[in-house]
């Protein structure tokens, strides 16, 4: 092993290793800080079951990066990097069309009862669309999930790379196991997506119908 170690490298291309790993190391960062919010609002059973796993897997990921990066001579970061995001959002689409509709409906009736009476109309509303909008909000967190997932597996693919240019061996057994769990945990997500629009689709298509509701 001792050809793998720090020593070996010249202390530029030491640097670099340290501070590729430590941009993997930020990405985990930030990965499992949304894990945890993910954890807190899957509505999928499978879903939670997985991320729970994943979350461990995160945090041995961090740790191993932590090792490397320290027995490198670098000092691991706590910085968080942004994820991969796709906009628009539909889901702000959708709640935006309610949201503005509502309002509209509510300024043009100045009448006493009809107020009222249009109030608990619109908490009615409002309700049935929370649970059309949890549907749609679940798939669309999932659909970043494995964004995510797949940014991922780019980062260790080419930090791989890298390690191998600058003779890094001792990293390489790390990234290794790292791409491994990133893949193993994206094709889990494309994998369950037809267990999961079993469950949410007929929700996910009646929103389609939130838009006209306060209309009608
Ligand atoms: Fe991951």
């Amino acid at each position: 092993m001792s050809s793998s170690s720090a020593a070996d490298l010249t202390p530029n291309a030491n640097q670099k290793i340290v501070q590729y790993l430590n941009n993997a190391l930020a990405m985990e960062n930030a990965s499992e800080e949304r894990i945890q919010s993910r954890l807190q609002e899957t509505i999928v059973d499978d879903t939670r079951i997985q991320l729970r796993n994943h979350l461990d897997e995160t945090r041995n990921q961090k740790d191993r990066l932590k090792q490397i990066i320290t027995s490198h001579g670098g000092k691991p970061t706590d910085a968080k990097a942004e994820l991969p995001n796709l906009k628009p959002n539909t889901i702000d689409l959708v709640r935006d069309d309610v949201t503005s509709s509502s309002t509209a409906k509510s300024a043009n009736n100045g009448g006493s009862a009809d107020l009222q009476q249009n109030s608990s109309v619109r908490s009615i509303v409002k309700e049935t669309d929370n649970v059309r909008l949890a549907a749609e909000r679940e798939l669309i967190q999932t659909e970043r999930d494995a964004m995510i997932e797949n940014a991922e597996i780019v980062k260790y693919k080419i930090l791989m790379e890298i390690a191998k240019r600058v003779g890094a061996m001792d990293a390489i057994p790390v990234i290794d196991q790292n791409l491994k769990e990133e893949a193993q945990m994206a094709d889990w997500i494309i994998a369950n997506t037809p267990n999961m629009l079993r469950r949410l689709w007929a929700q996910i298509e009646v929103s389609a119908g939130a838009r006209s509701i306060p209309e009608a």
